[in-house]
């Protein structure tokens, strides 16, 4: 053998221990981010979201990967994987693989700094917000109306960061349907709206980001559901709406800005 190859080899072989996964490191990451939504046992929060407790490393880490690089798409996990190295999917699989399962009617609470909101009820919102926005959702049969204060539309109109103050808000409408049982569509284009089914809404002050881990941190914003009689809706896990809009960072948190700034 070679010296060159001799080296080679050795190399090879002190590779596996030097890659050994940090289970503790693991467990430190799923007790701050992981765990809103899979739960710090790997038991779920939720029917939507899949246990992890007792699952293969090597699956986890293969799924992790697909997720990180996109070729697997759900955009909350593609938010989530693509903040993640390689070091740290390993521990994590290595940690949630470590874990005894759970049956199936287990399930974990949701972190309480994550369903804690700042937002509350924009009372009056229909005339001192402005209406920028309507879109069709075809799959759900549903229509819903953007509502922006000023502190949201002055920025949006000059250009700038949405600030501290600003607030997002959404009608959530039911379609009229046809016999066939097809959105009806109005002369605009848009869907007749039927029966309105609840409000969605996002909105920032100073410190409101503070208690949310920095994966899922959208600066100083949080978000809310809001029941037709004006009450924050229970069970929402405000991981999820963090982790969707996480990516559009560039654009205040926000889908609709470009919609935003050209507000009449
Ligand atoms: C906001 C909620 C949320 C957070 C936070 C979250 N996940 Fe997920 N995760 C999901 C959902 C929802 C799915 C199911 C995705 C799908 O349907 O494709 C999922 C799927 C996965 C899967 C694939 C499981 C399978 O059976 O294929 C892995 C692995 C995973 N998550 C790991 C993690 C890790 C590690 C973290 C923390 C760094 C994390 N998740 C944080 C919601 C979340
Ligand atoms: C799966 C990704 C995803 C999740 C999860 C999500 N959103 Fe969004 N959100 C969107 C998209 C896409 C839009 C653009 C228009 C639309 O679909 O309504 C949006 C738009 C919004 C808007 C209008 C302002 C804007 O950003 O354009 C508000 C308010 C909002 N979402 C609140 C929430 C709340 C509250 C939650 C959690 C209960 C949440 N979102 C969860 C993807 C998501």
């Amino acid at each position: 053998m070679t010296k060159v190859r001799a080296i080679a080899v050795a190399t090879l072989l002190a590779l596996p221990a030097a890659q050994a996964a940090d289970i503790e490191a693991g467990k430190a990451k799923v007790a701050a981010v992981c765990g809103a939504c899979h739960g710090v046992a790997g038991v779920s929060v939720g029917e939507t979201i899949p246990n992890l407790a007792a699952q293969r490393a090597g699956y986890i880490e293969a799924q992790l990967k697909v997720l990180k690089d996109g070729t697997r798409k759900n955009p909350v996990m593609n938010a989530i994987a693509s903040q993640l190295t390689a070091d740290e999917i390993s521990n994590v699989a290595a940690y949630f693989a470590s874990l005894p399962g759970a049956g199936a009617a287990a399930k974990s609470d949701f972190m309480p700094q994550l369903t804690k909101t700042g937002v509350t009820f924009p009372e009056g919102y229909d005339k001192s917000f402005v209406k920028y926005h309507t879109i069709n959702f075809p799959a759900t049969k549903q229509v819903r109306y953007y509502f922006a204060n000023k502190a949201a539309v002055d920025a949006a109109r000059a250009g700038k960061d949405l600030p501290n103050g600003a607030y997002l808000f959404a009608e959530v409408w039911s379609a009229k349907l046809d016999e066939a049982k097809n959105p009806v569509k109005g002369a605009d284009g848009f869907f007749v709206a039927d029966k309105q089914l609840f409000y969605t809404a996002m909105a920032r002050d100073a410190g409101w980001g503070k208690d949310i881990p920095d994966m899922l941190k959208n600066e100083d914003w949080n978000y809310a559901v809001f029941t037709l009689d004006k009450k924050h809706r229970p069970n929402v896990n405000q991981a999820e709406c963090l982790a969707c809009h996480k990516p559009l960072d560039k654009v205040s948190y926000t889908f609709t800005l470009k919609e935003l700034a050209a507000a009449k």
